[in-house]
C-alpha cells in the first residue's frame, strides 16, 4: 500500500511534467469529519476531454515510459478507504487533483513522510505552496503547517531553493512544525 505522501509524490510529479510553473499541495486532517481530503493543483498543460475521461484506466499514458501508475493507484486508495478521487483538467489551465478519504479506515493508509515528499518538490522554476492542516473534534482549525516558496525565495536573495544547505534548513523547519502540529493533536 502506497503511503499518502507517496501518493502525493507521484500526482505532484504529473504537475510537474506538465510544465507548471505553480504548485498547491493541501493536505486536510478532519477529526470532526473523519476524513483526510488532499488536493493538488497546478497550472500545467492540462487534459483535454478524451484524457481527462480515460486517465484513472490503469493502461493510459501519454508518456513513452510509464512512470508510475499514478492515478489509478490513488483511485484505488480512494476505493478502499472509503473515499473518493476527483480530478478537473482544462488544456493550458491546469489540473486539479482532489483525494477524500476515510482517517480511521482500515485501509486508510499512513500519511508517511510528508516533509521530505515536499522537500523533493523543491525546484527553482516552480513556485510551491503547501499547506498541512488540522481541523479539531470541533472542526475548528487546530494547527497548520505552511510552506510558500515565493516567501522563501525573497529571503534567499539569488541563492537557489535547490541549493543543499537550503534544503537542510527546509527540512528542519517543516520538522519542527510538524512536531508543532503532533503536540496539539
Ligand atoms: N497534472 C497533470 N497535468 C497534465 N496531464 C496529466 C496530469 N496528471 C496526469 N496527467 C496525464 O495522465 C496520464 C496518466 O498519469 P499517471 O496515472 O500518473 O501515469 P503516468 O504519469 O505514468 O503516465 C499522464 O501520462 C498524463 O498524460
Ligand atoms: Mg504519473
Amino acid at each position: 500500500m502506497k503511503e499518502i505522501a507517496e501518493h502525493v509524490l507521484d500526482i505532484v510529479q504529473n504537475s510537474l511534467f506538465s510544465g507548471a510553473s505553480g504548485v498547491e499541495i493541501d493536505i486536510t486532517e478532519d477529526l470532526q469529519r473523519d476524513r483526510i481530503r488532499v488536493m493538488i493543483k497546478d497550472n500545467g498543460c492540462g487534459m483535454d476531454e478524451d484524457l481527462l475521461a480515460k486517465v484513472l484506466d490503469p493502461f493510459v499514458t501519454t508518456r513513452s515510459k510509464r512512470t508510475g501508475l499514478g492515478l489509478p493507484l490513488l483511485a484505488q486508495t480512494a476505493e478502499l478507504a472509503n473515499g473518493e478521487v476527483k480530478i478537473s483538467s482544462q488544456v493550458k489551465q491546469g489540473t486539479q487533483v482532489y483525494l477524500d478519504i476515510q482517517r480511521s479506515h482500515w485501509d486508510c493508509p499512513p500519511l508517511g513522510n510528508v516533509v521530505d515528499t515536499v522537500v523533493s518538490c523543491l525546484s527553482d522554476h516552480v513556485e510551491l505552496m503547501f499547506v498541512h492542516r488540522l481541523l479539531g473534534l470541533e472542526g475548528g482549525l487546530v494547527g497548520e503547517v505552511v510552506l510558500d516558496t515565493k516567501e522563501i525565495k525573497e529571503e534567499l536573495d539569488g541563492v537557489s531553493v535547490s541549493h543543499p544547505e537550503v534544503l537542510l534548513f527546509i527540512r528542519k523547519m517543516l520538522i519542527q512544525e510538524y512536531q508543532r502540529l503532533e503536540g496539539s493533536k
